[in-house]
């Protein structure tokens, strides 16, 4: 008995040690240096001589002995390089000679804009560190707030700016942080731009001399340029080898991240609030929080880094974080219907979408208010009587009674100037006094910093989800702002639009779901223009395009998970031909594209023929034993569809190492020239794997159960040949 008790005493204490030693945050007074340690990683600070905050490790973990620092201060290149700019800051404000991205800038009202921060103190506290500096003689205060996740190494950063002097300050520029790479020449920067449509396409280019600035001056996130990026020493060409650096910002509104090399050579990259028409009025004793900036580093090349940022994603990011349920697949009445929703046109939808194992039925835009095309009714979220003449209830207990849950489609932060709410209230939009207001889509867009926009918006909001039985929310956001005017306020205080708008739109969204709980929600901003880690934090899912063209999609994924776990990207399967291309793909084709994140139906069904039906039936049902694999599993991109390739091919291991999904798709094949072998990755050489098709087997031999040793080493051949073609199967571990 007493050996057994001691046992579990030693178990106990082996696995605290253990547990201490895989992540920590230490502090050593001696050398006065701040290291972080979490798995794969090690991050490492010091406090310099002159006081500075001095960054002087991120990459790799360090054995526990070695020891970093005492931070020296660089004391600059010559008479043109000073010291302050020349050292490598973790936060610095702009002052004393900076040349290059401050991290914040700062105009006193006696015209003084110096600000110089030093250490002052810090506090530990589990993952979580604060340090506080203080400018050398205003009582201007910041907290930096860094916050590592033991299970990836990502270390999230922000900072708190305390006005204590007596007078009110102007914040002119704020990021969260800024992060120095090692010192080397041959860096490689990966980033995603796009267009509506078009959305998440990887860009890479050597960092040279200079600053790249990333950014949307939107008023949201934007399609143009996501807030993300990653640097790769050197240029491997391989997706699971070399050491990359990435960073993503949870923001959804102006942002910008700059990725700099000086003239030293020292890559910086910092980000936070977009300064460009920045301007935060800071009162004595106010605050301002910045967005948070997470990085991470991964030895595992830029897949590696994409698999960690998805596990953080899942674990740590979403509402339903760590265990998000799988998304239920879900069919949208968009492009089948557009605006010209009927209760009976919904219902046959939902009959025929039940059939073929939907479990969400959303209605998109159209139900609601004087709306027949985007020129009326947003602001007026009231159900239309002409279309719905008794309200929602009968289609969602239609729907209800087919076995699936019910979705709504909602636009709450804009107005058509053609609706009730703007004839009451033209006042609540944003606008410059006297200035035209720029239409986009017919809409202008409601100013949310407002208490009583926000109020009215969360009160419509509340009212509907109280009313109806509704699971689900597609929350679309269709233009971007301009005339980005507050008159309410002072006009010293207009500019703090570019921050309230969003706080208000998180703490709608906050509210919302702690007051309905069961309710799901998709960010939507004609297609992917409100994808970040911020949003995320409150949504579960997002519509990456309107493209939904299952071919142009492949490419869109395909960015989209450089940034984002496949688990929150609603991908459907459209008709087809369809608006963005004219040329037909199979059905089996169409799914499985739309496959590769969360399965979504908006064809119109009224179309289908019984073939049709019986595919999806069969491809939906594959989908299901798939889901958790594709949504929640680790992804390697095995052949990327970028700069033109004639192939594209991903794989997916289950978490729990259960089960890998391949999808293989052929844009178009020359005679003669074979689908390259798939080499499988990220399985148990050791384990046996049984082979099962998803889609029809195709010819040639190939084992039913082999190892994971022999999947990875000899590999697949998918025999595909032709024109827009696929083929997916599945590996399932035996036990
Ligand atoms: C833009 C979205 O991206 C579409 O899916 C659809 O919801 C329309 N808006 C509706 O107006």
């Amino acid at each position: 008995m007493f050996y057994r008790k001691l046992f579990v005493l030693l178990g106990l204490l082996a696995s605290m040690y253990t547990y201490t030693f895989a992540q920590s945050i230490q502090f050593d007074q001696q050398s006065r240096v701040f290291r972080i340690d979490s798995v794969g990683v090690t991050y490492a600070f010091g406090v310099n001589e002159e006081n500075e905050l001095q960054t002087l490790y991120w990459g790799g973990r360090l054995g526990s002995n070695d020891h970093l620092g005492p931070a020296q201060a660089n004391q600059g290149h010559a008479s043109f390089d000073l010291p302050s700019g020349s050292t490598r800051q973790e936060f610095e404000g702009w002052g004393a000679g900076l040349f290059y991205e401050p991290t914040l800038k700062i105009t006193f009202p006696d015209g003084n804009r110096d600000l110089v921060l030093h250490y002052i103190d810090h506090h530990i506290e589990g993952n979580t560190l604060n340090v506080h500096l203080k400018d050398i003689s205003r009582d201007v205060l910041v907290d930096l707030k860094y916050q590592i996740d033991p299970e990836t190494g990502i270390l999230g950063r922000s900072a708190v700016i305390t006005n204590k002097t007596k007078e009110p300050l102007l914040i002119e520029q704020a990021a969260a942080a800024t992060w120095s790479l090692p010192q080397s020449t041959d860096y490689w920067l990966y980033y995603l731009t796009g267009r509506w449509a078009g959305e998440m396409n990887v860009q890479h280019e050597a960092i040279r001399p200079g600053t790249r600035l990333i950014e949307s001056r939107r008023g949201s996130t934007g399609h143009q340029n996501n807030p993300w990026f990653a640097i790769e020493r050197g240029n491997s060409g391989d997706q699971d080898t070399g050491d990359v650096w990435f960073g993503a910002l949870g923001w959804s509104g102006s942002w910008r991240i700059t990725v700099e090399q000086d003239s030293l050579r020292q890559i910086r990259i910092t980000g936070g609030y977009n300064p460009f028409d920045f301007g935060y009025q800071l009162a004595p004793n106010e605050q301002l929080e910045t967005p948070v900036f997470y990085g991470g580093y991964s030895h595992n090349g830029i897949g590696g880094a994409s698999r960690l940022l998805h596990r953080f994603e899942i674990s740590k990011v979403l509402p339903q974080a760590p265990k998000p349920r799988p998304r239920p697949v879900l069919y949208n009445s968009w492009e089948a219907t557009e605006f010209n929703v009927t209760e009976q046109g919904q219902e046959e939808l939902a009959e025929k979408a039940a059939k073929i194992g939907v479990e969400r039925f959303v209605m998109d835009d159209g139900w609601f208010g004087q709306r027949k095309d985007d020129h009326a009714g947003l602001g007026d979220w009231y159900v239309n009587k002409e279309k719905f003449p008794v309200g929602l209830k009968p289609l969602i207990d239609k729907v209800h009674s087919l076995g699936m849950d019910f979705g709504l489609w909602v636009e709450p932060e804009m107005v058509n100037p053609d609706s009730d709410l703007y004839r009451k209230h033209p006042d609540w939009v944003l606008n410059f006094d006297g200035r035209p207001r720029t239409e986009g889509r017919n809409q202008l867009v409601l100013n949310l910093a407002r208490q009583d926009v926000r109020d009215y918006v969360y009160g419509f909001l509340d009212k509907l989800l109280s009313e109806n039985d509704i699971a689900f929310l597609k929350w679309d956001y269709n233009r971007n702002w301009s005339e980005p005017g507050w008159p309410a306020v002072a006009p010293d205080e207009q500019k703090k639009v570019y921050v309230k708008f969003i706080e208000n739109l998180y703490s709608i969204l906050k509210k919302l779901r702690e007051k309905h709980p069961k309710v799901e929600i998709e960010s939507c901003s004609g297609g992917g223009g409100r994808v970040d880690l911020g949003i995320l934090r409150y949504t579960d899912e997002v519509w990456p395009s309107d493209n939904t063209d299952p071919f142009d999609r492949l490419s869109i994924q395909d960015g989209f998970t450089y940034a984002y776990t496949p688990g929150v990207m609603m991908a459907w399967v459209t008709e087809s031909p369809g608006g963005a291309n004219h040329s037909p793909r199979s059905i089996e084709y169409r799914f499985l594209s739309s496959m590769q994140g969360s399965l979504g139906i908006g064809s119109n069904l009224n179309h289908w023929s019984d073939a049709d039906f019986a595919s999806a039936r069969h491809l939906v049902s594959e989908y299901k034993e798939i889901r958790e694999t594709v949504q929640h599993g680790a992804l390697y991109r095995l052949i990327s569809p970028a700069n033109g390739s004639e192939q594209s091919a991903t794989e997916s291991v289950a978490a729990d190492g259960s089960q890998a999904v391949v999808f293989g798709f052929l844009h178009s094949s020359q005679f003669g020239y074979p689908y390259p072998r798939l080499l499988l990755r990220g399985l148990n050489k050791d384990a046996q794997y049984k082979l099962h098709w998803i889609t029809e087997k195709p010819g040639g031999k190939r084992p039913e159960t082999a190892s994971g040793a022999y999947w990875m080493g000899h590999g697949v051949d998918l025999d595909l040949d032709g024109d827009f073609q696929a083929t997916a199967f599945r590996l399932d571990k035996e036990r």
